[in-house]
């Protein structure tokens, strides 16, 4: 397995793959990898010769106040997880390179940016879409892999690619979760063992508005609440949003037709969570 730091490298490094009719998979990721992360590497290896892992975390989605300084990290460990799931590469571009002193240029995706986590976090989703976009002028994927449990992200990452003509397919890889439903996410590990029992407590009301959408409920009021109140039992819950929005736009609906997005974002403690299912009518 290569390791390569810096951009100019990487860029080479794909211009001989491609001219070798190789045909590279990518997957972005922030590194303090776990199964959902080996899940999109899987799905990558499936549909190409060669799979390249980016581990970046990009100060640029973070906002005042959040975890930058504290996302976890640990490079031997993402290393071994890239190898034993069949990584070829490993792109780890420094911030000094990815953002260098006058860097003025940023990527921005109007729309589907502004409701859910994007206004939550303003500037998050700018950022995520700036570093993908170098993330790709560097890797030059054919397939770009994302992870469908931050469905917002996937999605504006897809319009980007579509609007700017980027010459890359991108995938969107169903949610790996715990046992108990839980999302595999690296802040996981921000939470307490009382916390982590009731973070379960996500997946319960994602399967709880399912459940109410089988039993033939369309108002999403009705869902949303019945969700809040499933919620307001975990005591270290603080919900941030519920909504159910359809998956074109990212708009909340009021009566569900089509295909629906139902999704949360909660705090457990220091650790916010999301987490999503799509819903067909
Ligand atoms: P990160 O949180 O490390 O996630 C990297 C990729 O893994 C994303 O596409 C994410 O949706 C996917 N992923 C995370 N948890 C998952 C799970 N439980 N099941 C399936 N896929 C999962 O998302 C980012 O990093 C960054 O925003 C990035 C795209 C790398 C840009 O900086």
């Amino acid at each position: 397995m290569q390791i390569i730091h810096p951009i100019s490298g990487m860029q080479r490094t794909a211009d001989a793959l491609r001219a070798s009719g190789r045909r590279i998979g990518f997957v972005p990721t922030m590194g303090y990898l776990h199964e959902g992360h080996a899940s999109l590497i899987r799905h990558a290896r499936k549909q190409s010769n060669e799979v390249i892992v980016s581990i970046f975390v990009n100060p640029a989605q973070f906002g005042p106040g959040e975890d930058y300084q504290a996302y976890p990290r640990d490079l031997d460990r993402d290393l071994r997880l890239i190898r034993e799931t069949g990584g070829d590469i490993v792109f780890i571009p420094s911030a000094e390179e990815m953002y260098p002193p006058g860097f003025a240029t940023s990527v921005h995706v109007e729309g589907l940016t502004e409701g859910l986590c994007g206004a939550s976090r303003p500037g998050h989703f700018r950022g995520v879409t700036t570093v993908v976009a170098k993330l790709l002028t560097a890797v030059k994927p054919h397939l770009a892999v994302f992870g469908q449990k931050d469905a917002q992200q996937a999605l504006v990452i897809r319009r980007m690619v579509r609007d700017l003509n980027l010459d890359a397919e991108v995938l969107i890889a169903p949610t790996v979760r715990e046992p108990d439903g839980l999302a595999m996410s690296s802040r996981n590990i921000y939470l307490s063992p009382e916390e982590r029992i009731e973070a379960g407590g996500l997946y319960q009301a994602l399967r709880l508005a399912r459940k109410m959408v089988q039993a033939g409920e369309r108002e999403a009021p009705k869902i949303i609440q019945k969700m809040r109140d499933l919620l307001s039992e975990r005591p270290s819950a603080r919900i941030d949003y519920i909504s159910i929005v359809d998956t074109q736009g990212l708009k909340p609906m009021d009566r569900l037709t089509g295909e629906v997005l139902v999704a949360v974002a909660v705090r457990f403690g220091r650790a916010r969570l999301i987490d999503n299912v799509i819903l067909n009518l």
